[in-house]
């Protein structure tokens, strides 16, 4: 008969329960573990600042993707999201890519299903599509160049002028890219709820309390705080932007784990997270970004599990569009 404590060790051990296994250091496990195994850990910005500490290399979206697509490590473990954890094996279908929580998706990626985007796309067969890396293989593999919103506009200037376009799948980036290339793009209406939840009223209010403070947003907020942000970029966009601005105070308008690597980088600055709409809700935290945990880090480095996969015909359509953007973004 199994006992209680065998039932929450192996949910423990399946990463089903985050509870601190006793006696185990996760830092000293995960750092023997990567070097036995060969493994290289790459994390994004928005991961717990514990995560951060310990990767190999903490990134945003396209800088993670060029070091999955140059590692020579066995193993990748993917600190980030689904779709970048895929992007990641799509570039190395022989290696083994792990991320902590298979469960770490994207609300912006699920604003997009390829069926829908499929009839979406056939409607208007003389677009070309640009999409941005947060969507699933599958919309990737209907994409001709994938972006991130460190190369968006770069991309979008390459393409001829006459050639229409269809951007997906967020509408507040896309909007924002309209703006900035005078091209007149067909939009997927999808978004972020993280970057969505941003309260205008309180961000205003904020800046009004703040004199010389500067509103700095990710492009994946909606157009009117875009409109009053002094600066509008992706989360590396926003990192250097602290470090070279001579201002002092900063209201940031993007997922709070950047403050980690922000208050590291730039230690005389004062950041303040922008605040949301609902008082009741953490909903600055990007919950996908923070299922991954150091214990679940620890687990799937020991076990190798849980393993992003994606099947060999998709992967192959998939990584002409990913590889597309890695020529332009050189
Ligand atoms: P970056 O490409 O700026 O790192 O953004 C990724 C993301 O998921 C933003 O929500
Ligand atoms: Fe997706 Fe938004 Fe989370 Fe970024 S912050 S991973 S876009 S849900």
């Amino acid at each position: 008969m199994t006992t209680l404590e065998q039932a929450k060790n192996e949910l423990q051990e399946k990463g089903f329960l985050d509870i601190k296994t006793p006696g185990i250091d996760y830092v000293k496990e995960i750092n023997r573990l990567r070097k036995e195994k060969n493994a290289v850990i790459l994390a994004h910005y928005y991961q717990e600042d514990a995560i951060q500490d310990i990767a190999d290399f903490v990134g945003d979206s396209l800088a993670l993707a060029q070091q999955a697509a140059k590692t020579s490590a066995d193993i990748i473990v993917f600190a980030g999201v689904h779709f970048m954890a895929e992007t990641a094996k799509i570039l190395n279908p022989s290696k083994k890519v792990l991320l902590p929580d298979l469960k770490a998706g994207c609300s912006l990626a699920d604003s997009c299903p390829p069926d829908d985007f499929a009839a979406f796309k056939k409607l208007h067969p003389n677009h070309l599509v640009v999409s941005y890396v947060n969507t699933s293989a599958e919309i990737k593999s209907m994409t001709d160049i994938v972006c991130t919103s460190s190369n968006a506009e770069k991309i979008i200037n390459s393409i001829p002028k006459d050639q229409p376009i269809i951007f997906a799948p967020d509408r507040n980036l896309g909007a924002w890219l309209i703006k900035k290339t005078g091209r007149d793009m067909l939009l997927w209406d999808g978004a972020c709820m993280v970057h969505e939840a941003f309260s205008i009223d309180k961000i205003l209010k904020l800046y009004a309390e703040n004199p010389g403070a500067e509103i700095i947003a990710h492009p994946e907020s909606k157009e009117h705080l875009l409109k009053v942000a002094k600066y509008v970029g992706s989360t590396s966009g926003l990192l250097n932007y602290v470090k070279i601005s001579k201002a002092k105070t900063f209201i940031v308008a993007t997922e709070v784990g950047i403050l980690h690597k922000m208050r590291q980088e730039s230690p005389d600055k004062i950041l303040i997270p922008a605040p949301v709409d609902d008082d009741n809700c953490n909903c600055s935290e990007c919950f996908y970004m923070k299922m991954n945990t150091m214990q679940k880090l620890y687990l799937c480095l020991k076990h190798e599990l849980p393993e992003v996969t994606v099947e060999a015909a998709l992967s192959k359509k998939a990584l002409v569009s990913i590889e597309r953007m890695l020529e332009l973004s050189k």
